[in-house]
């Protein structure tokens, strides 16, 4: 079962759950995330797990971990979730935590990936679905998709509709590589 991590909009969670993936929980590091309500919709439990009702980062990666192997999660897919995640937490599903990242990773890792890329001045971006480790956006990369800056207006849209065809097609063959 799968477990997702998200901290906003959640238009990542909805192409996992119209993609048909076992989604088992999801939780987010803010209560007013709408990926939040996007997983209530389709039934699936929920929960939030902020920075500020926790003594430490560590602390709330252990009861977030916990969390998720109460909901049977074996695979964890970071949909936008804005916050490095400790080896409290890393430890607890090694190799088995997925984050999809608006760049080609190595280059533009961090909040304003499309930003860069377009600061940069380059002729092509694109999309990573990469593992998780404990640096920012630099785990091993599993797939990744070139989409050009140009038409500038389009960029983004373009990159979102990438990213939910890519993390689901990811996830899906994680998913029957462990079963
Ligand atoms: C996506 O661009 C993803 O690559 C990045 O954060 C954004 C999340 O969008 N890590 P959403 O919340 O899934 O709509």
């Amino acid at each position: 079962m799968i477990g997702v991590l998200a901290s906003g909009n959640g238009s990542n969670l909805q192409a996992l759950i119209d993609g048909g993936l076992p989604i088992a929980a999801v939780a987010s590091n803010r209560k007013d995330a709408y990926a939040l309500l996007r997983a209530r919709e389709a039934g699936i439990p929920t929960a939030t797990f902020s920075l500020s009702c926790h003594a430490s980062r560590e602390e709330r990666d252990l009861v977030l971990a916990t969390w998720l192997e109460e909901h049977e999660v074996e695979l964890v897919v970071l949909a936008g979730f804005m916050q490095v995640l400790t080896p409290a937490f890393l430890d607890r599903f090694p190799g088995r935590i997925v984050n999809v990242h608006p760049s080609l990773l190595p280059s533009f890792p961090g909040m304003h990936a499309i930003e860069d890329a377009v600061a940069a001045g380059v002729e092509a971006t694109g999309v990573t679905v990469h593992l998780v480790d404990e640096g920012i956006d630099t785990g091993p990369v599993l797939k990744q998709e070139t989409v050009r800056i140009e038409p500038r207006e389009t960029l983004e849209a373009r990159i979102h509709a990438v990213e939910h065809r890519l993390l689901p097609e990811v996830v899906r063959e994680l998913c029957l590589a462990r079963s």
